[in-house]
């Protein structure tokens, strides 16, 4: 028997069904959670980010679910954003889905429109549509936005599923657990690394202790050698290889900044990981690139920045012949590399730009052959989901071997 959570006046009234159908399955749904893992009560979130949009990944399941919550015309209480689906809706580009996977997934894009939840498709709202503050509460699902969102910007999440996210963006709250009390979010172990850590090393720094310490608070120390918020690419790597749901990096993320030495008093365990470590795992990641055939860069989604960086990498080059560049990004920072000039060096350079989805929730191309990331997120998946045989390696190299 589980404790009952305390519900306010108005919490009672959606959970009893006065404000709708949908509101009552998101309330119930929330209550149950919150039961299961000792929540005394709700407490209001500022925003949602809901995953769970891909057809690929969500399936039938998904539309039968979105059509129950939004029976009649619940709408989302908060502002909420959006996860990449299973195409490139913007260019009108399905890779290999065939017709009935196309019209699905548009269902699915138009279920969660109807209820008010922004169509960003993007898996960094922290970049642009949706930036919390500091201390703010929020309720977001997908892995790299939360933990880049407790972690660099010091906003309040647990690791939600997509339907607990758009439950709480339903209801305008969450339950009160985890990572929304501080006393989660102190570090239990330090990680130190000596000198400088690069964007790559600092994911494979993610993917080595992901794997060692599991779900628990990293306390990192190391210096960067990009601003921090490239720290994406870290968490993103950190979380898939473990199950963090956020970390900190001494002096410079929101808390360690703030509080300083003030949270460090329960870290129990001390980790050195050595640049051998980062070295022989990159290595057994790479291999040979030249074997492979396709290349895609853009998990987490690029930022108009990052696109920067690689048109002035690839500008006056063209891809190899047989070989297939492909960019992951989202509409807003598309269309700042339109204003700016960036997309169209790209597309000089052959590189195919995509929205909306990525290498990861799409259905990819057919082309057989083997793919090479740069992101170890979209390495560790790409078999698993997409049933691809996949490289990793850094960014600089990748260009080096897909570009003439
Ligand atoms: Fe984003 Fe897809 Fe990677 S949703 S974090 S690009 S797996």
């Amino acid at each position: 028997i589980y404790p009952i959570m305390h519900l306010t006046r108005y919490e009672e009234k959606m959970l009893d069904g006065e404000m709708g159908e949908g509101v009552q399955l998101a309330m119930k749904l929330l209550v149950n959670l919150g039961e299961m893992l000792d929540a005394p009560h709700l407490i209001p979130i500022s925003s949602a980010h809901i995953s769970g949009v891909s057809y690929k990944t969500g399936g039938k399941g998904l539309i039968e679910t979105l059509r129950r919550f939004s029976r009649g015309g619940t709408r989302v209480a908060v502002k909420s954003t959006l996860n990449p689906c299973g195409l490139d809706l913007f260019h009108r580009v399905s890779f290999s889905a065939d017709k009935e996977f196309v019209k699905r997934q548009m269902e699915i894009v138009e279920l969660y429109e109807k209820m008010g939840v922004r169509t960003t498709l993007s898996c960094i709202p922290y970049k642009d549509e949706n930036v919390p503050s500091f201390g703010v509460h929020i309720s977001w699902a997908e892995s790299n936005a939360v933990v880049y969102a407790n972690s660099v910007l010091g906003a309040r999440t647990n690791k939600e599923g997509s339907i607990s996210a758009l439950a709480s963006a339903i209801v305008g709250a969450t339950p009160y657990y985890g990572m929304h009390l501080l006393k989660n979010r102190l570090p239990k172990v330090e990680v130190r690394v000596d000198g400088e850590v690069s964007i790559w090393e600092s994911q494979v720094l993610g993917a080595v202790v992901g794997e060692r310490v599991g779900s628990a608070v990293v306390m990192f120390d190391f210096k960067p050698s990009f601003p921090k918020e490239r720290l994406n690419r870290m968490g993103a790597a950190l979380t898939a290889y473990g199950d963090a749901a956020m970390f900190h990096l001494r002096g410079i993320t929101e808390e360690s900044r703030r509080y300083g030495k003030r949270i460090e008093k329960e870290i129990e365990e001390r980790i050195e990981v050595e640049r051998r470590e980062l070295r022989e795992f990159t290595e057994k990641v790479s291999g040979d690139l030249e074997e492979a055939s396709i290349f895609v860069v853009g998990c987490p989604h690029l930022s108009v920045d990052e696109m920067k960086e690689v048109a002035e990498e690839v500008k006056g080059k063209r891809v190899r012949r047989g070989k297939r560049f492909l960019l992951f990004t989202n509409r807003y920072h598309l269309k700042e590399a339109e204003k700016n000039g960036i997309l169209k060096v790209l597309k000089d350079s052959s590189i195919e730009v995509y929205t909306d989805t990525c290498m990861v929730v799409s259905t990819l191309p057919d082309d057989a052959g083997i793919y090479v990331t740069d992101s170890l997120k979209a390495y560790f998946y790409l078999p698993k989901l997409s049933k691809k045989e996949a490289k990793a390696a850094p960014l600089m190299s990748i260009i080096s071997s897909a570009l003439e």
